[in-house]
């Protein structure tokens, strides 16, 4: 196949990238396909840790000298690069968190318990992350509030009619993905945020698998708060985003309570600092958020339709190559367009972690396991599913290695195949 790659330079890319020049199990080449985990990092993103605490390590935002002047600076470089990025009206509504779990939590905690009562309804949907389900657990049992689940359909997307009968006027937030990590469907959260707000419920959306994937606009998304993880989209581990909508942001408590959060405090009471500092407490990973500054250079430069473009033809090509192998279950939306570049299979009588290492036996990395989405296992009724999932320095020859690595699982596990 000649591939067009959604017009990315995949040979520059590649060279930005070490690791994917690795070699596993004493020189077999590594084939990368676990992004929905974590990215890989570019030699620009590695540099920008290395050259800030070599030149620029100070603490942030309470130094008069140069050098912390200087490290604040570059800190709040980060936060009005990713608010260009996602289009946020202003960058005090980017809060830094360490991943999108926390993002999720802090909504939960300071928005949640300063807003929710017994009765009041959230709205989830079945193919959430764990992430977004355990804190509104946690809540509920706590506040008495009631979960409500739109049902996931047997394509692995969303029932929107049962939707627009779960989403009342009882509800006060709808949490959903935008798209799944473990099945990789998008899901029309303009429909369901626009439906929410007719209702008067605010909308949380858990990005930690668009954002590094699409262009994500927060204006035309029109939601209140967006949840994301630098680490799957080249950036640095311990760095995430909650970006909330300022209005909404200023009726919150604390998350955290501590340094820099505070604008006096006395022994009886505080007084709590500006947007978004009264949601920072304590010292940041500041050589972690410049690094990510990096990432999103990195991400603007390539351009983000086209590395949408990239993972829809990547994700149409490996459907294709791995649908009529005998035995195998491809979870999620058929259509391409409805999906991320997540590939998530089943092989038929033999366990996820099996087809896993005769992969990785190839050089292949995949994910195997619940993938954090356990509801999303039930539903579809196996314990675990092994997941491809793409980025911007995959190729179509990689997929054709993992087309062949899950032909030979199948031929080892005598799965009726030649
Ligand atoms: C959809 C989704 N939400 C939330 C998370 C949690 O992200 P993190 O582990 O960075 O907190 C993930 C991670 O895989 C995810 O895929």
């Amino acid at each position: 196949m000649t591939a067009s790659n959604g017009g990315l330079d995949l040979a520059s890319i590649r060279r930005d990238f070490p690791v994917l020049r690795r070699e596993v199990h004493d020189g077999v080449p590594l084939v990368y396909l676990d992004n929905a985990a974590t990215s890989q990092k570019p030699v620009q993103v590695i540099a920008e840790i290395t050259r800030y605490y070599r030149d620029s390590n100070a603490n942030i935002h309470r130094g008069v000298h140069s050098l912390s002047q200087e490290a604040t600076g570059q800190y709040e470089a980060a936060r009005d690069k990713v608010a260009a990025f996602i289009n946020a009206p202003s960058s005090s509504e980017v809060i830094f968190t360490k991943n999108t779990s926390e993002s999720l939590n802090l909504v939960a905690h300071a928005w949640g318990r300063a807003h929710l009562k017994a009765g009041d309804e959230v709205v989830l949907s079945e193919i959430e992350h764990h992430s977004n389900i355990v804190p509104w657990q946690i809540l509920r049992d706590e506040r008495g509030i009631v979960l409500k689940f739109i049902p996931m359909l047997p394509d692995g997307t969303l029932d929107l009619a049962e939707a627009k009968r779960l989403i009342t006027d009882r509800t006060r937030l709808l949490g959903v993905t935008q798209m799944s990590n473990a099945l990789g469907t998008i899901v029309p959260v303009h429909e369901l945020t626009a439906l929410a707000h007719e209702h008067g419920a605010l909308v949380l959306i858990d990005g930690a698998q668009s954002v590094p994937h699409m262009a994500v606009d927060v204006q035309e998304l029109d939601a209140d708060f967006l949840a994301f993880s630098g680490h799957k989209m080249l950036g640095p581990t311990g760095v995430g985003v909650l970006w909330g909508r300022m209005s909404v942001l200023e009726q919150m408590q604390p998350f955290l309570g501590g340094g820099e959060m505070i604008l006096t405090v006395t022994l009886d009471e505080s007084t709590w600092n500006e947007i978004p500092a009264r949601f920072e407490a304590g010292t940041p990973n500041i050589a972690g958020v410049i690094a990510f500054g990096a990432a999103i250079d990195y991400l603007g430069r390539l351009g983000m339709d086209r590395i949408r473009a990239h993972e829809i033809e990547l994700v149409d090509y490996a459907m294709g190559r791995i649908g009529d192998i005998p035995g195998i279950t491809v979870f999620g939306p058929p259509n391409p367009r409805q999906r991320g570049g997540v590939v998530s299979f089943d092989l038929e009588g033999v366990h996820p972690h099996d087809v896993g290492q005769v992969l990785d036996s190839r050089g292949v990395a995949v994910r195997t396991g619940h993938h954090c989405a356990q509801p999303v296992m039930a539903k579809l009724d196996v314990p675990a599913t092994a997941r491809a999932s793409f980025y911007i320095y995959n190729t179509i020859e990689e997929v054709d290695a993992l087309a062949e690595a899950i032909h030979e699982a199948s031929r080892f596990f005598g799965n009726g195949h030649a």
